[in-house]
C-alpha cells in the first residue's frame, strides 16, 4: 500500500500532504500532561482547582475558571502557574495556553498589579468613553503597576459610562475622575466608593435593600 492509500485518503480530488508522500514523522515528542509532583502546586491552589473541576461533567469545562484562580495568585496566567493547573487538571499546559491566549481578561504576559479595563462599547461610548479611556491613559502614564485597557461591553450599560478596576465595577464616570481614581489606587485607598456598583441601590429600593446584604456590605 502506498502512503496516499491509507485510511481516510479516500478522494482523489483532494490535495494530498507532502508529509503522507515523504513519510515525514514529527520531529518533536507530543506534550505530556505534567506530573503533580513536578510542578509543585500550592495546595490552596489545587483544593480550589479540584472543587471547579467537580462542578461539570467533563473537567475541561474548569479551564477559565482554574486559569482566573491562577492569575489571582500570581498576577498574570504564568508559564509555572499554567503547569500547576494543567497537571491539577490532567490536560496539556498547551490546551491551557490556548484557552488563556483566547480571552482578554486573561494575560499570558506579566500586567500591573491593579486593571482597569474602561468599557468603550455603544452605549459607553455614546457617552463619553473615549475621553474616560484617555485619561485613565493619562492619569496611570508609564507606572507599569496599573494596567490600563479599553474593553468591549462589560454587561453593566445602565452606568455608562464605566470602568471595572481591579474586578470592581464604578459609573457613570466623568473623565476628571479618573485621575482621583488613579491616585486612590496608587495610596490604597478606597475607589471612588460613591460610583461603585456593589454600592447604588437596587431597582425599585430607594435606598434600603429589605435585609438582603449586599456585595460591599461591610457585614455582607
Ligand atoms: S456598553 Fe459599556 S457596559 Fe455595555
Amino acid at each position: 500500500m502506498s502512503p496516499v492509500d491509507g485510511p481516510g485518503v479516500s478522494n482523489p480530488n483532494l490535495p494530498v500532504d507532502p508529509a503522507l508522500v515523504e513519510g515525514r514523522v514529527p520531529d518533536r515528542v507530543p506534550e505530556q500532561v505534567p506530573e503533580l509532583h513536578e510542578v509543585d502546586c500550592p495546595p490552596d491552589l489545587k483544593e480550589h482547582i479540584e472543587t471547579l473541576m467537580g462542578r461539570y461533567p467533563d473537567r475541561k469545562s474548569a479551564s477559565i475558571p482554574a486559569l482566573w484562580a491562577v492569575q489571582r495568585l500570581y498576577g498574570w496566567c504564568t508559564p509555572e502557574g499554567i503547569r500547576q493547573a494543567a497537571a491539577v487538571m490532567r490536560v496539556t499546559p498547551a490546551y491551557l495556553e490556548s484557552v488563556a491566549s483566547f480571552y482578554d481578561l486573561l494575560h499570558t504576559e506579566p500586567v500591573g498589579t491593579h486593571k482597569v479595563a474602561v468599557c468603550t462599547n455603544i452605549s459607553c461610548w455614546m457617552r463619553g468613553a473615549d475621553e474616560l479611556l484617555e485619561a485613565f491613559r493619562s492619569a496611570a502614564g508609564g507606572d507599569e503597576d496599573i494596567f490600563v485597557t479599553g474593553f468591549e461591553c462589560l454587561g453593566a450599560c445602565d452606568i455608562a459610562p464605566m470602568v471595572s478596576i481591579d474586578e470592581r465595577y464604578f459609573g457613570p464616570l466623568e473623565a476628571a475622575e479618573a485621575e482621583t481614581a488613579i491616585e486612590q489606587l496608587r495610596t490604597g485607598k478606597d475607589v471612588l466608593p460613591e460610583k461603585a456598583l456593589e454600592k447604588r441601590p437596587l431597582a425599585g429600593d430607594a435606598g434600603s435593600t429589605g435585609g438582603v446584604p449586599r456585595a460591599g456590605d461591610a457585614d455582607a
